[in-house]
């Protein structure tokens, strides 16, 4: 369970003008619950994931996850990036192994989880690569995968498909709900595509800039599993539709 209660966040810049990076957000979010977050650049979005990564704290309010306050990084919190963060000076596998090796958890079975996790990325045979070797669509992949490898109970994603030609977007959201249906965990989802928050979502939080706030959450009913191909139907359209909506602050008809 995660909570963020009535979270503020203003960073100040240098030349002394503050940021009103978020205002009075508050969202609980379920065990094993999949919340996509959607907005324009600039709303914090960003900032509200590294406020429960515990890689910023708030100014005023309090995140909490199963009841601890976030005071900093967790080994039960896996993180993706929009850019891939790789370790130029280890290779692909040994990147993958890093929570492992942090946790002093690096054991046989540990390989082999990761060995499997990069062949279901489709970067079998690209172990022993450094990262610089590979595309940055590789090398994102690469990332999700060693965000998933200890298998944490919360996963927060910021754009991480952004950088993903299309198709590859496409078999990696198919993928991910796959893991998350086999391995359920609490995920939070940060995209620019009305689509991909509809298909992967349990519920869609739509935020507003200056300051970032949340100004609507919007529960997807459609059934699971789900595919691409529900795309074209009227219900998803509509979904889509009432979240452009909000976005665009007209009033979905
Ligand atoms: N470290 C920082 N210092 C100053 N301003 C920041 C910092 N991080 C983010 N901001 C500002 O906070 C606002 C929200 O940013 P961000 O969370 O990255 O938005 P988003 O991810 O939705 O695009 C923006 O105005 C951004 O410039
Ligand atoms: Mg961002």
């Amino acid at each position: 369970m995660i909570e963020i209660n009535n979270v503020e966040k203003i960073f100040e810049t240098q030349d002394g003008t503050d940021v009103h990076a978020l205002a009075g957000v508050s969202i609980d979010v379920a065990p094993d619950e999949f919340v996509a977050f959607v907005g324009p650049s600039g709303c914090g979005k960003s900032t509200l994931l590294r406020l429960v990564a515990g890689l910023v704290s708030p100014s005023s309010g309090a995140v909490r996850i199963d009841g601890t306050p976030v005071t900093g990084p967790r080994q039960d919190v896996g993180i993706v990036f929009q850019a891939p963060t790789l370790l130029p000076w280890a290779n692909i596998l040994d990147n993958v192994l890093f929570p492992f090796r942090i946790m002093r958890r690096l054991d046989r079975t540990a390989v082999e989880r990761a060995v499997g996790l990069l062949e279901l990325a489709g970067l079998k045979g690209f172990e022993r690569r450094m990262p610089r070797e590979l595309s940055g669509g590789m090398q994102q992949r690469a990332a999700i995968c060693r965000a998933l490898v200890h298998d944490p109970t919360t996963l927060l994603m910021d754009e991480p498909f952004g950088a993903l030609d299309a198709l590859t977007r496409e078999e990696m959201s198919l993928e991910l709900m796959r893991i998350w249906t086999e391995r359920p965990k609490t995920i939070l989802f940060v995209t620019h595509s009305i689509p991909e928050a509809v298909l992967l979502a349990d519920r869609v939080v739509v935020m507003g800039p200056r300051p970032g706030r949340i100004l609507e959450i919007i529960t997807v009913r459609l059934p699971r599993p789900r595919s691409f191909n529900q795309q074209s139907t009227a219900e998803f359209q509509d979904y889509a539709q009432r979240i452009r909506g909000h976005i665009f602050g007209r009033r979905p008809n």
